[in-house]
């Protein structure tokens, strides 16, 4: 188990120093109620007359385009739109955006929607350059080249995607998530417009707001951590923990909507580099294999990790919490800590997150701890690396009801 351990922690160094090397653009910023209103401003002052816009067909059915488009027009910029991407976007969608793309000859993409939405687009952007099958770019290291210029519209806050170097794209043929990385898969910009999320659902809040949670916190607890990248989790943190249930209670709450939009762009600019771990190793199993939004896989998640890795991770914890606002100077480093992960798991409560989910099944879980370990421990820097039993341990603990589990 010694060997194990420091054989990973190794591992993880050079890839941290591998990670160091990147240079990754500073995705620009517009964050401003009614944001997507000026994108065609943006497009024309790049010298681009002809786009595809990528988006899904809830957005298109909600009438969420109108202004960007009335935008578009305006500035007589040609668009062509894909919108048939799908939760968990699939190899096919990207192939179906690239042919209109190509067929077109557009310049550029703007992404307008959630996560799924973005990364569909992120990957279609390379392969319209590229010319290669999706498949060739599932590495650790995708050695991608170049993207298409990229203008992101999230209507949700919550993936980070807008500023992340990485997209999950599913192959429905193996039943298999993707997760790519690459400093190229940066975006150029983000247009954070809180008036596009006032509709958004109750559930839908929630699960994307921990999922920003989870990003910034994973990546503070994580073993990558830079001053640059814990003062983006620390700023996420005390974002979502002030306006998250505010978002929830009330959807019409622009303020709070705007601050969660900012928070989610933050989580998503401290996960970038510092990368996240077990939660999201996790999640993506529980997406792949029951189709549980990714969102809620992680809010479920996470604070079972925080209770696992207690004993190595309460010093960060407690830091984050003090200087988040929600922990406290006058006690201790594990008081405050475990107040954190009960702070947490009240959220939960409170935006009707369950602790456990119902549809993990005792039969898939030698299949998701393979899997979630492949990808945690080959990709992020965990607090401290577990070997496959002891993932197949822990997962027995996230069965319900099942007695909370506890790392070393
Ligand atoms: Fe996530």
């Amino acid at each position: 188990m010694f060997l194990f351990r420091w054989g990973m922690k190794v591992y993880q160094q050079i890839l941290k120093l591998y990670v160091l090397t990147f240079r990754i653009k500073k995705t620009v910023i517009v964050h401003e109620a009614g944001a997507s209103k000026k994108i065609a401003e943006y497009l024309k002052k790049d010298g681009f007359t002809n786009i595809l816009i990528i988006t899904d067909r809830t957005i298109l059915s909600l009438g969420l385009l109108k202004g960007m488009i009335e935008g578009l027009d305006q500035q007589k910029i040609a668009y062509h739109t894909y919108s048939d991407v799908v939760p968990n976007p699939t190899i096919e969608n990207i192939e179906e955006a690239k042919k209109i793309y190509l067929d077109n000859k557009c310049q550029a993409i703007v992404a307008f929607g959630g996560g799924s939405v973005l990364d569909c687009a992120k990957i279609t952007g390379v392969v319209v350059l590229s010319g290669k099958p999706v498949k060739r770019y599932d590495l650790m290291i995708p050695m991608i080249a170049k993207m298409a210029k990229l203008y992101t519209v999230p209507t949700t806050a919550g993936t980070g995607s807008e500023v992340t170097i990485s997209a999950v794209i599913t192959d429905t043929a193996r039943s298999k998530k993707m997760p790519i990385t690459d400093k190229k898969l940066a975006p150029d910009y983000a247009f954070l417009d809180a008036e596009l999320m006032t509709g958004l659902p109750k559930g839908i809040t929630a699960a994307t707001g921990m999922d920003a949670l989870t990003h910034a916190m994973e990546a503070y607890i994580g073993n990558w951590k830079f001053k640059v990248t814990d003062d983006y989790a620390i700023k996420a943190t005390k974002i979502i923990f002030e306006n998250l249930q505010k978002a929830y209670d009330d959807g019409n709450d622009i303020e709070a909507r705007s601050q969660m939009a900012l928070g989610a762009a933050y989580g998503g600019y401290a996960f970038r580099t510092a990368g996240v771990g077990y939660v999201h190793g996790i999640a993506h199993r529980l997406s792949e294999l029951y189709h549980v939004p990714h969102g809620l896989a992680n809010a479920i998640v996470l604070p079972h990790i925080l209770r696992y890795f207690y004993s190595a991770i309460y010093k960060k914890l407690s830091d984050l919490s003090i200087k988040a606002g929600v922990g406290s100077q006058s006690r201790s480093e594990k008081e405050n800590a475990m107040e954190f992960i009960e702070k947490i798991e009240a959220l939960n409560k409170s935006l009707g997150i369950p602790v456990y989910t119902d549809k993990l099944e005792e039969k898939d879980i030698k299949l998701i701890a393979k899997r979630a370990i492949a990808e945690a421990n080959s990709t992020y820097p965990v607090p401290y690396p577990i070997t496959r039993k002891e993932m197949e341990k822990f997962l027995l603990t996230m069965l319900p009801n099942a007695p909370t589990a506890k790392g070393e």
